[in-house]
């Protein structure tokens, strides 16, 4: 049964006050451009754009991608006008910096001018999105319109990329074209293929076929089995059957680009202004040519070593014909400066103890197996050289020494100190910390803004090392993203985000990003990007109330309706409309999403009511302040797993803090003590943690983040009398970062850090 606000006899639980009053902001969408260019001077009027607009471009210039891109725009009008305006493009201001461009437009006139090719498209990307959603109609319009305005802009770094994993999961060509025609809307310019992985080889080589033949397809992995128990609630995770082939008489997943496919891609690119980066993972991450050619590894059979994959083994010479040979067909191949070696997540250890090895250390006079692994990689870095290429290593090729002349891609943002060390060195580095620029992260009500908080600039380093950050990317690696509707689910708004530390010299802040948005949603619906809806805020999925209570809902997209069941089943278009607020009175569980325009639901929200009385405070005196803080340097799933056994220190904290210099790898923590009510009511506590977390209070669980995850926030509301509270935090860390955050909100709605007023012992 739908339940509707009219029917309240039907449900005598809930006491509803629909109150009327919009939440929306007026907002003018005239100029929601992303990235945020460095100057944007709006103006009355607008330019109308017809079939018949005439584009004046210098001959034989370098604008022949920017003009191509005007017509495909004009050919979407289906009227003529009597008396049209022009769109002129030039070059002459030689004060603009590379990819630079001014954008003037009037009401009889456009006006770019650029002295590159690049920045003329960007200027028509800038153009596009001044128009929005209209351009993307599935139908001619008679006319599209552009604000007047005038723009200068240029981009903050040179490069700005977007990385993808075709290796775990596969994306066809059609698809990686339309990736590049969303990376050009927001003015990328670097598309990193992660072409090869242990789960599939996705490149032709001449010299090997057998790498596509055979290494290109699989029978379904562990992988694959978890993105099929995820589609059961989420088709979105279901592996397109496009991806299927019967191989050798079985049905095999995979897919590859052929040479002649990746040649058309790459001039597709270009035409956009996009390089396409190939990266050749190695020595580890091997696993898809090592099963075919097992004597490319140490042991000669290949498989799983330890942690990581057998990789390659750097004491053969036969390794680095293989090598060589595939490198010397991508580096004719892809006309990229760059060339990427990968050379992360190394199983190292498989090299000890083999006689090859002993004898080349000795040889070379390598001290260990780190120096083993820059061995192969510098090694690999000469013959890129010798081919007129630079080579890029994620960070790992720090570690047995970097040559001069490497590019480091600086992933591992819990080793916090390799961009400094690396620009110590005067090597250049991209920045990808996976903190902040990897898109595979699970997403959170804090996803969007912790990539707009990402500082390149940061990490350590100085005023010097700062110039040598060539740029940002992100990464998407797709262990379970199946499919093209859930990688659009993962990246959009995420790229948004990073377009706009990528390009813009000066961000602007984080409200007017949002809202630019929020603008930009109907062009994203108008192109059928699957993007993720902004979260709703203002809630917890488990709260409580004594008497009554009134859940009220942040809605970051005003046109976007809320819609809500209270029997348990989703919430549809047709269910009620969320109105501001609802006065809860009795046990009930919502569920509700927000709507677009187009009627696609967003995220669906389980939000528990339950009846509490206050708890009452806990009879303590003589109390200090502070919290007691263990510290255990030990490897655990979950917090239930933590063994006092594994204690090494204990210390006394002010605030949810670790106070360890420099924490184990994986370790767990306990915070314990008391937590000081202020007044009675309810308190929200909000957990975020990066790996698993709970929180109990008064001896329960209240809020369980348990597990390994990236950094999610889960949050909990207990009805707490005035006085002490018992209170433990557990904490692990289970590799890779950590990241714990704990937040409250008190009875009078003032949410803030839980600090050290709160605290005692
Ligand atoms: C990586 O995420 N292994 C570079």
């Amino acid at each position: 049964m739908k339940f509707n606000l009219f029917s309240l006899a039907a449900f005598p639980i809930l006491l509803l006050l629909n109150l009327t009053g919009s939440q929306s902001q007026t907002v003018n969408n005239s100029y929601a451009v992303i990235p945020q260019p460095t100057t944007l001077k709006p103006a009355a009027g607008k330019f109308l754009l017809y079939k018949n607009t005439v584009i004046i471009s210098p001959a034989n210039s370098v604008f022949n991608a920017a003009t191509a891109e005007l017509k495909s725009m004009t050919g979407h009008c289906s009227a003529t006008a009597k008396t049209t305006g022009k769109i002129i493009l030039k070059t002459g201001n030689s004060a603009l910096p590379k990819g630079g461009y001014i954008l003037s437009v009037k009401n009889g006139s456009v006006i770019i001018t650029s002295n590159t090719a690049e920045g003329a498209f960007y200027a028509v990307s800038t153009l596009k999105q001044l128009i929005g959603a209209p351009l993307y109609a599935g139908h001619p319009l008679n006319t599209l319109h552009v604000p007047c305005v005038e723009i200068t802009d240029a981009p903050r770094f040179e490069w700005r990329g977007m990385h993808l994993d075709v290796s775990r999961h596969f994306f066809d060509i059609a698809y990686l074209e339309k990736m590049i025609d969303r990376m050009a809307l927001y003015k990328f310019n670097k598309f990193h293929l992660h072409l090869t992985d242990d789960q599939g080889w996705r490149i032709e080589i001449k010299k090997y076929p057998e790498l596509t033949a055979q290494g290109a397809w699989r029978m379904l992995n562990h992988q694959d089995s978890t993105c099929l128990a995820l589609a059961k609630d989420n088709p979105d995770y279901a592996l397109p059957e496009k991806h299927f082939r019967m191989i050798d008489g079985i049905k095999k997943y995979g897919g590859f680009y052929t040479q002649e496919e990746i040649k058309g891609l790459i001039s597709y690119a270009q035409a956009r202004s996009i390089e396409i980066i190939p990266e050749i993972d190695m020595p580890g991450h091997m696993m898809a040519a090592t099963a075919l050619l097992p004597w490319l590894t140490s042991n000669g059979k290949g498989g799983q070593g330890k942690g990581f994959s057998e990789p390659l083994c750097p004491c053969k010479e036969t390794t680095y014909t293989f090598a060589e040979n595939v490198f010397t067909e991508i580096a004719a191949l892809f006309p990229s400066q760059y060339i990427h070696l990968g050379a992360d997540e190394v199983e190292k250890s498989s090299w000890k103890n083999v006689p090859e090895c002993e004898a080349l250390m000795k040889k070379e006079g390598l001290k260990n197996i780190n120096e083993l692994q820059s061995y192969f990689v510098h090694r690999m870095e000469r013959f890129l050289i010798s081919k007129n290429k630079k080579m890029i290593g994620w960070d790992e090729i720090l570690d047995g020494g970097i040559s001069k002349t490497a590019t480091m891609m600086y992933w591992r943002t819990w080793v916090k100190d390799a961009p400094k060390h690396a620009a110590e060195k005067g090597n250049e580095i991209i920045m990808a910390p996976g903190e902040y620029c990897y898109f595979d992260a699970q997403q959170d009500v804090n996803s969007l803004q912790k990539v707009y908080q990402f500082d390149p600039l940061g990490f350590q380093l100085s005023k010097a090392g700062q110039k040598l950050i060539k740029g940002v990317q992100s990464c998407t690696w797709t262990e379970t993203i199946p499919s093209e509707q859930r990688l659009e689910y993962m990246i959009f708004p995420r790229m948004m985000a990073m377009s706009e530390i990528a390009w813009s010299s000066t961000p602007a802040d984080w409200k007017n990003f949002e809202n630019r948005v929020v603008m930009q949603l109907p062009m994203l619906d108008a192109m059928h990007i699957n993007y993720r809806f902004m979260d709703l805020k203002g809630f917890s999925l488990n709260s409580v109330f004594t008497d009554t209570a009134s859940l009220r809902i942040s809605n970051p997209i005003p046109a976007f309706k809320i819609h809500y069941t209270t029997n348990g089943s989703l919430p549809l278009l047709s269910s009620p409309v969320f109105n501001e607020r609802i006065q809860v009175s009795r046990p009930v569980q919502f569920k509700l999403a927000a709507f677009n325009t187009t009627g696609k639901r967003g995220e669906v929200y389980t939000v528990n009511y339950k009846k509490q009385t206050s708890a009452e405070p806990t009879k303590v005196k003589d109390l200090q302040k502070g919290l007691n803080f263990s510290y255990y340097p030990h490897g655990y799933k979950a917090v239930k797993e933590i063994n006092e056994k594994d204690l090494e220190v204990q210390k006394v904290t002010s605030a949810i803090e670790i106070p360890i210099e420099k924490t184990a790898d994986q370790f767990a923590t306990r915070h314990k003590g008391y937590f000081y009510a202020e007044q009675t009511g309810v308190y929200t506590f909000f957990l975020r943690s990066d790996d698993g977390s709970v929180l109990k209070m008064d001896g329960n669980v209240l809020v369980d983040n348990d597990g390994m995850h990236f950094a999610t926030e889960k949050s909990a509301q207990i009805a707490l009398k005035k006085g002490y509270h018992t209170f433990e935090l557990l904490f692990l860390e289970g590799g890779g970062g950590y990241t714990l955050k704990l937040e409250v909100q008190d009875p009078s709605g003032k949410r803030g850090d839980v600090n050290a007023k709160d605290f005692y012992r």
